[in-house]
């Protein structure tokens, strides 16, 4: 099936080969030891979100149930500053952001087999005239991108681990989400599941 993704939405399939994915993922891995896995939790009903999370940079993405969806400076449990960027991700995002700014956060997404994630917009930054590119990492994932009002149209389509995705120009702000993980489908990550890291600029 061919496909035409909405302007400014790009998927680069296979950026990584396998000895960089395997490199990530153990950087990952020590940022998970500073920096640990929480269960983030919706705005106003509390509901635990099924994605675990954590950040580096100078700001992270969080949100619980009486403040919402916010960046903080500050790891929610340890209260430590986030870890630094890595230096692959900032090349990453240096081939594919197309500005001089630099990222100021990196979400780290940890879906186990049964997570997903709502259609939602990327609105909590100000930064709006820079794109969020994405990383993928170990099981697949349907991936389903829209416009910019939740009603528009959407297409859905398999993300792999290596996989580039960035989100910018006219639908920086497009309805975007996971629908599922295909469980099984990398040895990338030892107990499976799949990894995602979203560069953000924050502050305009
Ligand atoms: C996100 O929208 O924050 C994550 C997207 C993904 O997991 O691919
Ligand atoms: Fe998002």
């Amino acid at each position: 099936m061919t496909f035409v993704l909405p302007k400014g939405i790009r998927h680069i399939p296979a950026y990584l080969d396998r000895s960089e994915q395997v490199a990530l993922v153990e950087t990952i891995r020590s940022i998970v030891e500073e920096a640990p896995l929480y269960t983030p939790h919706m705005p106003r009903n509390g509901q635990p979100m099924s994605v675990r999370m954590t950040n580096c940079g100078t700001l992270g993405w969080y949100t619980d149930k009486a403040e919402g969806y916010r960046y903080i400076s500050a790891h929610p449990v340890t209260s430590k500053p986030w870890p630094a960027i890595p230096l692959k991700l900032m090349e990453i995002w240096q081939e594919f952001s197309g500005v001089e700014k630099d990222p100021e956060a990196c979400l780290i997404n940890f879906y186990a087999p049964e997570a997903k994630m709502g259609l939602h917009a990327d609105i909590d930054e100000k930064a709006f005239d820079c794109p969020v590119v994405s990383v993928s990492l170990g099981d697949d994932c349907l991936f389903r991108v829209g416009g910019l009002a939740r009603k528009d149209k959407t297409q859905s389509f398999r993300l792999c681990s290596g996989d580039i995705v960035v989100i910018g120009g006219e639908n920086r702000k497009a309805y975007h989400g996971v629908d599922r993980i295909y469980p099984n489908t990398s040895d990338l990550l030892k107990s499976g599941g799949r990894i995602n890291l979203t560069l953000r600029r924050v502050n305009a």
